[in-house]
Protein backbone atom coordinates (compact mmCIF):
# COMPACT_ATOMS: atom_id res chain seq x y z
CA UNK A 1 0.00 0.00 0.00
CA UNK A 2 2.75 2.32 0.25
CA UNK A 3 3.32 5.44 -2.61
CA UNK A 4 5.08 8.10 -3.62
CA UNK A 5 4.40 11.63 -4.49
CA UNK A 6 7.58 12.86 -6.11
CA UNK A 7 7.49 16.78 -6.63
CA UNK A 8 9.86 17.82 -9.35
CA UNK A 9 8.36 21.10 -11.12
CA UNK A 10 10.46 24.04 -9.09
CA UNK A 11 13.14 25.76 -10.99
CA UNK A 12 15.50 26.14 -8.88
CA UNK A 13 16.43 29.85 -9.80
CA UNK A 14 18.84 30.67 -7.40
CA UNK A 15 21.17 28.08 -9.03
CA UNK A 16 21.44 29.85 -11.87
CA UNK A 17 23.03 29.88 -14.34
CA UNK A 18 23.40 25.67 -14.01
CA UNK A 19 19.54 25.58 -13.18
CA UNK A 20 17.29 27.50 -15.94
CA UNK A 21 13.67 27.44 -16.64
CA UNK A 22 14.30 25.08 -19.31
CA UNK A 23 16.84 22.41 -17.26
CA UNK A 24 16.30 23.34 -13.69
CA UNK A 25 18.67 21.75 -10.81
CA UNK A 26 16.79 18.27 -10.04
CA UNK A 27 17.54 17.15 -13.52
CA UNK A 28 21.54 17.73 -13.22
CA UNK A 29 24.23 16.40 -11.28
CA UNK A 30 24.75 18.92 -8.79
CA UNK A 31 26.60 17.24 -6.42
CA UNK A 32 29.18 15.68 -9.51
CA UNK A 33 28.26 12.33 -8.37
CA UNK A 34 27.25 11.06 -11.60
CA UNK A 35 23.42 10.66 -10.73
CA UNK A 36 21.37 13.61 -11.11
CA UNK A 37 18.95 14.84 -7.82
CA UNK A 38 15.41 13.50 -9.39
CA UNK A 39 17.63 10.21 -9.95
CA UNK A 40 19.37 10.06 -6.60
CA UNK A 41 15.72 11.03 -5.23
CA UNK A 42 14.01 8.21 -7.11
CA UNK A 43 16.83 5.73 -6.28
CA UNK A 44 16.29 6.71 -2.11
CA UNK A 45 12.68 6.19 -2.57
CA UNK A 46 12.93 2.81 -4.41
CA UNK A 47 14.10 1.11 -1.68
CA UNK A 48 10.89 1.84 0.28
CA UNK A 49 8.18 1.85 -2.51
CA UNK A 50 7.53 -0.11 -5.12
CA UNK A 51 9.00 1.75 -8.27
CA UNK A 52 5.65 1.35 -9.91
CA UNK A 53 3.91 3.30 -7.30
CA UNK A 54 5.95 6.40 -7.15
CA UNK A 55 4.23 9.26 -8.96
CA UNK A 56 6.24 12.01 -10.80
CA UNK A 57 4.42 15.48 -10.55
CA UNK A 58 6.19 17.88 -12.90
CA UNK A 59 5.69 20.53 -15.64
CA UNK A 60 4.78 19.38 -18.73
CA UNK A 61 8.12 21.23 -20.65
CA UNK A 62 9.95 18.71 -18.58
CA UNK A 63 8.14 15.54 -19.65
CA UNK A 64 11.04 14.09 -21.48
CA UNK A 65 13.77 14.87 -19.17
CA UNK A 66 11.94 12.55 -16.72
CA UNK A 67 11.57 10.14 -19.18
CA UNK A 68 14.87 10.03 -20.14
CA UNK A 69 16.45 10.12 -16.97
CA UNK A 70 14.10 7.71 -15.20
CA UNK A 71 13.70 4.61 -17.91
CA UNK A 72 11.76 2.50 -15.38
CA UNK A 73 8.57 5.04 -15.30
CA UNK A 74 5.76 5.08 -17.34
CA UNK A 75 3.11 7.59 -18.32
CA UNK A 76 0.16 6.30 -15.48
CA UNK A 77 3.33 7.50 -13.23
CA UNK A 78 3.55 10.81 -14.64
CA UNK A 79 1.96 13.99 -14.16
CA UNK A 80 2.30 16.98 -16.75
CA UNK A 81 0.78 20.10 -15.12
CA UNK A 82 0.17 22.67 -17.69
CA UNK A 83 1.39 25.96 -15.37
CA UNK A 84 2.86 25.98 -12.16
CA UNK A 85 1.20 26.22 -9.19
CA UNK A 86 3.11 25.53 -6.36
CA UNK A 87 2.64 22.23 -3.72
CA UNK A 88 -0.95 22.13 -2.81
CA UNK A 89 -2.68 21.78 -5.95
CA UNK A 90 -0.16 18.99 -7.35
CA UNK A 91 0.14 16.97 -3.62
CA UNK A 92 -4.09 16.89 -4.14
CA UNK A 93 -4.18 15.82 -7.57
CA UNK A 94 -1.74 12.60 -7.46
CA UNK A 95 -3.56 11.91 -3.67
CA UNK A 96 -6.10 11.58 -5.29
CA UNK A 97 -5.39 9.61 -8.33
CA UNK A 98 -3.18 7.06 -6.17
CA UNK A 99 -6.78 7.10 -3.50
CA UNK A 100 -8.29 6.12 -6.92
CA UNK A 101 -5.93 3.26 -7.14
CA UNK A 102 -5.70 2.52 -4.10
CA UNK A 103 -8.01 2.83 -1.09
CA UNK A 104 -5.28 1.89 1.67
CA UNK A 105 -2.54 3.37 0.44
CA UNK A 106 -0.09 5.33 2.53
CA UNK A 107 2.55 7.75 0.67
CA UNK A 108 5.30 10.16 1.35
CA UNK A 109 5.41 13.59 -0.48
CA UNK A 110 9.47 14.74 -1.06
CA UNK A 111 10.41 17.02 -3.04
CA UNK A 112 13.03 15.77 -6.01
CA UNK A 113 16.23 18.16 -5.11
CA UNK A 114 17.22 17.50 -1.56
CA UNK A 115 20.51 15.94 -0.21
CA UNK A 116 20.38 13.36 2.68
CA UNK A 117 23.45 11.33 3.46
CA UNK A 118 22.16 8.77 5.56
CA UNK A 119 19.52 6.91 3.64
CA UNK A 120 19.40 4.10 6.12
CA UNK A 121 18.02 6.79 8.56
CA UNK A 122 16.00 8.09 6.40
CA UNK A 123 14.31 4.99 5.68
CA UNK A 124 13.87 4.15 9.12
CA UNK A 125 12.26 7.66 9.75
CA UNK A 126 9.90 6.74 7.26
CA UNK A 127 9.25 3.57 8.30
CA UNK A 128 8.08 4.58 11.58
CA UNK A 129 5.80 7.68 9.76
CA UNK A 130 3.84 5.11 7.97
CA UNK A 131 3.32 2.60 10.49
CA UNK A 132 1.41 5.54 12.21
CA UNK A 133 -0.27 7.01 9.57
CA UNK A 134 -2.06 3.37 8.68
CA UNK A 135 -3.42 3.74 11.43
CA UNK A 136 -4.09 7.20 12.60
CA UNK A 137 -5.56 10.12 10.60
CA UNK A 138 -2.13 12.22 10.96
CA UNK A 139 -0.04 14.79 9.00
CA UNK A 140 3.60 13.48 9.55
CA UNK A 141 6.31 15.54 8.82
CA UNK A 142 10.16 15.45 9.43
CA UNK A 143 11.88 18.10 11.59
CA UNK A 144 15.43 19.04 11.49
CA UNK A 145 16.96 21.28 13.95
CA UNK A 146 17.49 24.40 13.02
CA UNK A 147 20.82 26.35 12.89
CA UNK A 148 20.10 29.88 12.58
CA UNK A 149 16.79 31.92 12.00
CA UNK A 150 16.32 30.72 8.14
CA UNK A 151 13.06 32.48 6.75
CA UNK A 152 13.08 30.64 3.76
CA UNK A 153 11.55 27.32 6.09
CA UNK A 154 8.65 26.33 7.82
CA UNK A 155 8.87 25.81 11.48
CA UNK A 156 7.01 23.39 13.28
CA UNK A 157 6.60 23.66 17.44
CA UNK A 158 6.36 20.27 18.96
CA UNK A 159 5.54 18.85 22.93
CA UNK A 160 9.66 18.70 24.23
CA UNK A 161 8.50 16.80 27.10
CA UNK A 162 7.51 13.92 24.96
CA UNK A 163 9.84 10.75 24.85
CA UNK A 164 8.14 9.11 22.08
CA UNK A 165 9.68 9.27 18.16
CA UNK A 166 6.60 10.80 16.91
CA UNK A 167 5.81 14.06 18.58
CA UNK A 168 2.65 16.08 18.14
CA UNK A 169 2.80 19.51 16.77
CA UNK A 170 1.28 22.66 18.39
CA UNK A 171 1.95 24.72 15.81
CA UNK A 172 3.11 25.14 12.19
CA UNK A 173 4.50 28.30 10.99
CA UNK A 174 5.32 28.76 7.08
CA UNK A 175 8.58 31.24 6.55
CA UNK A 176 8.10 33.29 9.40
CA UNK A 177 9.78 37.13 9.65
CA UNK A 178 13.53 37.07 11.03
CA UNK A 179 11.97 38.56 14.61
CA UNK A 180 9.76 35.40 14.86
CA UNK A 181 12.07 32.94 13.64
CA UNK A 182 14.80 33.79 16.39
CA UNK A 183 12.54 33.94 18.92
CA UNK A 184 11.24 30.54 17.90
CA UNK A 185 15.09 29.20 18.16
CA UNK A 186 15.32 30.99 21.06
CA UNK A 187 12.44 28.80 22.72
CA UNK A 188 13.92 25.78 21.67
CA UNK A 189 11.01 23.72 20.78
CA UNK A 190 11.01 24.47 17.23
CA UNK A 191 11.93 22.13 14.66
CA UNK A 192 12.70 23.14 10.71
CA UNK A 193 10.29 21.62 8.25
CA UNK A 194 12.05 19.33 5.82
CA UNK A 195 9.40 20.11 3.16
CA UNK A 196 8.83 15.65 3.48
CA UNK A 197 5.30 14.24 4.25
CA UNK A 198 3.70 11.09 5.23
CA UNK A 199 0.17 10.38 5.24
CA UNK A 200 -2.62 8.29 4.20
CA UNK A 201 -4.77 9.11 1.07
CA UNK A 202 -7.76 9.19 3.20
CA UNK A 203 -5.98 11.69 5.88
CA UNK A 204 -4.31 14.14 3.45
CA UNK A 205 -7.57 13.97 1.18
CA UNK A 206 -9.81 14.95 4.12
CA UNK A 207 -7.84 17.65 5.27
CA UNK A 208 -8.34 19.34 1.37
CA UNK A 209 -11.59 18.86 1.84
CA UNK A 210 -11.57 20.87 5.02
CA UNK A 211 -8.99 23.22 4.46
CA UNK A 212 -9.23 23.96 0.59
CA UNK A 213 -12.95 23.10 -0.32
CA UNK A 214 -12.80 25.05 -3.46
CA UNK A 215 -9.61 23.21 -4.55
CA UNK A 216 -10.84 19.82 -3.61
CA UNK A 217 -14.18 20.06 -5.65
CA UNK A 218 -12.18 21.46 -8.67
CA UNK A 219 -10.43 18.34 -8.97
CA UNK A 220 -12.53 16.37 -7.41
CA UNK A 221 -15.13 16.31 -10.21
CA UNK A 222 -12.73 14.93 -12.52
CA UNK A 223 -11.98 11.51 -9.98
CA UNK A 224 -14.15 9.46 -12.30
CA UNK A 225 -11.66 10.38 -15.67
CA UNK A 226 -8.83 9.45 -13.86
CA UNK A 227 -6.51 7.00 -15.49
CA UNK A 228 -8.52 7.12 -18.79
CA UNK A 229 -7.96 8.67 -22.40
CA UNK A 230 -9.67 11.88 -21.08
CA UNK A 231 -7.66 12.58 -18.32
CA UNK A 232 -5.16 14.71 -20.18
CA UNK A 233 -7.94 16.80 -21.19
CA UNK A 234 -9.19 17.29 -17.78
CA UNK A 235 -5.86 18.61 -16.37
CA UNK A 236 -5.61 20.40 -19.28
CA UNK A 237 -9.30 22.54 -18.66
CA UNK A 238 -9.21 22.18 -14.98
CA UNK A 239 -5.34 22.17 -13.58
CA UNK A 240 -4.24 25.78 -14.34
CA UNK A 241 -7.60 27.13 -12.24
CA UNK A 242 -6.09 25.98 -9.60
CA UNK A 243 -5.09 28.40 -6.45
CA UNK A 244 -1.54 28.81 -6.59
CA UNK A 245 -0.95 28.05 -2.90
CA UNK A 246 1.54 25.77 -1.19
CA UNK A 247 0.80 22.74 1.07
CA UNK A 248 2.59 24.31 3.63
CA UNK A 249 -0.19 26.84 4.08
CA UNK A 250 -2.39 25.16 2.68
CA UNK A 251 -3.04 22.75 4.63
CA UNK A 252 0.20 22.54 7.37
CA UNK A 253 -0.84 25.89 9.15
CA UNK A 254 -4.27 25.45 9.58
CA UNK A 255 -4.79 21.50 10.67
CA UNK A 256 -5.09 20.14 14.35
CA UNK A 257 -3.23 16.36 13.77
CA UNK A 258 0.37 17.36 12.50
CA UNK A 259 2.91 15.31 13.72
CA UNK A 260 6.26 15.21 13.76
CA UNK A 261 9.22 13.08 13.87
CA UNK A 262 13.14 14.95 14.57
CA UNK A 263 14.90 13.38 11.86
CA UNK A 264 17.69 11.23 12.49
CA UNK A 265 19.47 11.72 9.36
CA UNK A 266 21.60 14.33 7.59
CA UNK A 267 19.34 16.96 5.29
CA UNK A 268 19.84 20.41 3.30
CA UNK A 269 17.44 21.42 0.97
CA UNK A 270 20.66 22.46 -1.65
CA UNK A 271 18.61 25.55 -2.30
CA UNK A 272 21.57 27.85 -3.05
CA UNK A 273 25.08 27.45 -3.95
CA UNK A 274 26.18 27.89 -0.89
CA UNK A 275 24.57 25.03 0.89
CA UNK A 276 25.57 23.09 -2.19
CA UNK A 277 29.12 24.15 -1.82
CA UNK A 278 28.65 22.99 2.50
CA UNK A 279 28.03 19.49 1.14
CA UNK A 280 30.67 18.89 -1.41
CA UNK A 281 34.23 17.73 -0.35
CA UNK A 282 36.93 20.63 -0.75
CA UNK A 283 40.68 21.24 -1.82
CA UNK A 284 43.09 22.27 1.03
CA UNK A 285 41.93 25.61 0.56
CA UNK A 286 38.58 24.94 0.63
CA UNK A 287 37.56 25.46 -2.40
CA UNK A 288 34.36 22.97 -3.68
CA UNK A 289 34.96 22.13 -7.26
CA UNK A 290 32.75 20.61 -9.48
CA UNK A 291 33.76 19.23 -13.05
CA UNK A 292 36.61 21.97 -13.63
CA UNK A 293 40.60 21.03 -13.64
CA UNK A 294 41.08 23.73 -11.43
CA UNK A 295 44.50 25.49 -10.29
CA UNK A 296 44.41 27.92 -7.76
CA UNK A 297 46.70 30.20 -5.67
CA UNK A 298 45.88 32.40 -2.95
CA UNK A 299 42.10 31.65 -3.19
CA UNK A 300 39.78 29.71 -0.60
CA UNK A 301 36.74 29.38 0.13
CA UNK A 302 34.83 29.43 -3.70
CA UNK A 303 32.44 27.11 -5.03
CA UNK A 304 33.58 26.50 -8.85
CA UNK A 305 31.63 24.48 -11.44
CA UNK A 306 32.46 24.74 -15.35
CA UNK A 307 31.76 22.53 -17.95
CA UNK A 308 33.63 18.99 -17.51
CA UNK A 309 37.35 18.76 -17.25
CA UNK A 310 37.53 23.08 -18.43
CA UNK A 311 40.39 24.31 -16.80
CA UNK A 312 40.01 27.08 -14.72
CA UNK A 313 42.93 29.00 -13.10
CA UNK A 314 41.88 31.46 -10.15
CA UNK A 315 44.04 33.42 -8.13
CA UNK A 316 43.43 36.46 -5.10
CA UNK A 317 39.73 35.22 -4.77
CA UNK A 318 37.92 34.22 -1.72
CA UNK A 319 34.37 33.34 -1.05
CA UNK A 320 33.12 33.25 -4.24
CA UNK A 321 30.71 31.40 -6.88
CA UNK A 322 32.52 30.89 -10.05
CA UNK A 323 30.15 29.03 -12.45
CA UNK A 324 30.82 28.70 -16.17
CA UNK A 325 27.72 27.49 -18.34
CA UNK A 326 27.38 27.81 -21.70
CA UNK A 327 26.95 31.32 -22.79
CA UNK A 328 26.90 33.02 -19.10
CA UNK A 329 29.92 33.12 -16.49
CA UNK A 330 28.91 33.86 -12.90
CA UNK A 331 31.22 35.42 -10.42
CA UNK A 332 28.84 36.24 -7.55
CA UNK A 333 30.06 36.61 -3.49
CA UNK A 334 28.58 33.63 -1.76
CA UNK A 335 27.91 35.86 1.14
CA UNK A 336 25.22 37.38 -1.70
CA UNK A 337 23.98 34.08 -2.67
CA UNK A 338 20.44 35.26 -2.53
CA UNK A 339 20.26 37.89 -4.54
CA UNK A 340 20.74 35.37 -7.48
CA UNK A 341 17.40 35.51 -8.34
CA UNK A 342 17.15 39.31 -8.94
CA UNK A 343 20.74 39.19 -11.01
CA UNK A 344 18.54 36.60 -12.89
CA UNK A 345 15.74 38.77 -13.29
CA UNK A 346 18.33 41.64 -14.49
CA UNK A 347 19.66 39.25 -17.20
CA UNK A 348 16.78 38.46 -18.47
CA UNK A 349 15.34 41.83 -18.88
CA UNK A 350 18.61 43.17 -20.20
CA UNK A 351 19.53 40.15 -22.87
CA UNK A 352 16.20 38.46 -23.27
CA UNK A 353 15.58 34.74 -22.20
CA UNK A 354 18.22 33.45 -20.00
N1 LIG B 1 5.22 19.42 -9.40
C1 LIG B 1 5.45 20.61 -8.88
N2 LIG B 1 4.67 21.67 -9.26
N3 LIG B 1 6.43 20.74 -7.99
C2 LIG B 1 6.64 21.95 -7.46
C3 LIG B 1 5.89 23.09 -7.81
C4 LIG B 1 4.83 22.93 -8.78
O1 LIG B 1 4.12 23.86 -9.18
N4 LIG B 1 6.36 24.13 -7.10
C5 LIG B 1 7.36 23.65 -6.34
N5 LIG B 1 7.56 22.34 -6.57
C6 LIG B 1 8.55 21.44 -5.97
C7 LIG B 1 9.94 22.04 -5.98
O2 LIG B 1 10.65 21.56 -7.12
C8 LIG B 1 10.54 21.50 -4.71
O3 LIG B 1 11.11 20.21 -4.92
C9 LIG B 1 9.34 21.31 -3.77
O4 LIG B 1 8.20 21.30 -4.61
C10 LIG B 1 9.22 22.41 -2.70
O5 LIG B 1 9.07 23.65 -3.32
P1 LIG B 1 9.98 24.89 -2.93
O6 LIG B 1 9.57 26.05 -3.78
O7 LIG B 1 11.43 24.50 -2.95
O8 LIG B 1 9.52 25.17 -1.44
P2 LIG B 1 10.27 26.02 -0.36
O9 LIG B 1 11.72 25.69 -0.33
O10 LIG B 1 9.91 27.46 -0.55
O11 LIG B 1 9.60 25.56 1.04
C11 LIG B 1 9.31 24.21 1.34
O12 LIG B 1 10.48 23.46 1.63
C12 LIG B 1 11.20 23.87 2.83
C13 LIG B 1 12.39 22.94 3.01
O13 LIG B 1 13.19 22.89 1.90
C14 LIG B 1 8.34 24.24 2.54
O14 LIG B 1 7.79 22.95 2.71
C15 LIG B 1 9.05 24.70 3.82
O15 LIG B 1 8.17 24.57 4.92
C16 LIG B 1 10.28 23.82 4.04
O16 LIG B 1 10.97 24.26 5.23
MG1 LIG C 1 13.04 24.66 -1.55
Amino acid sequence: NYYAILMAGGVGSRFWPVSTQAFPKQFHDMLGTGDTLIQKTFNRLAKLIPEENIFILTNERYNDLVLEQLPSVTKRQVVLEPAMRNTAPCILYASLKIKKENEDAVMIVAPSDHWIEDEQAFSNNVKTAFDFCESNDALMTLGITPTFPNTGYGYIEYDKSSTSEIKSVSQFREKPDYETAKSFLEQGNFLWNAGIFMWSAKSVISAFKNNQPELFELFESGYNVYNTEVEDNFIKDNYSKAENISVDYALMEKSTNVYVIPATFDWNDLGTWGSLYDKLDKDENSNAIVNSKVLVEDASGNMIRSKKDKIVVIDGLNDYIVVDKDEVLLIFPKAKEQDIKKVLQNVKANFGEE
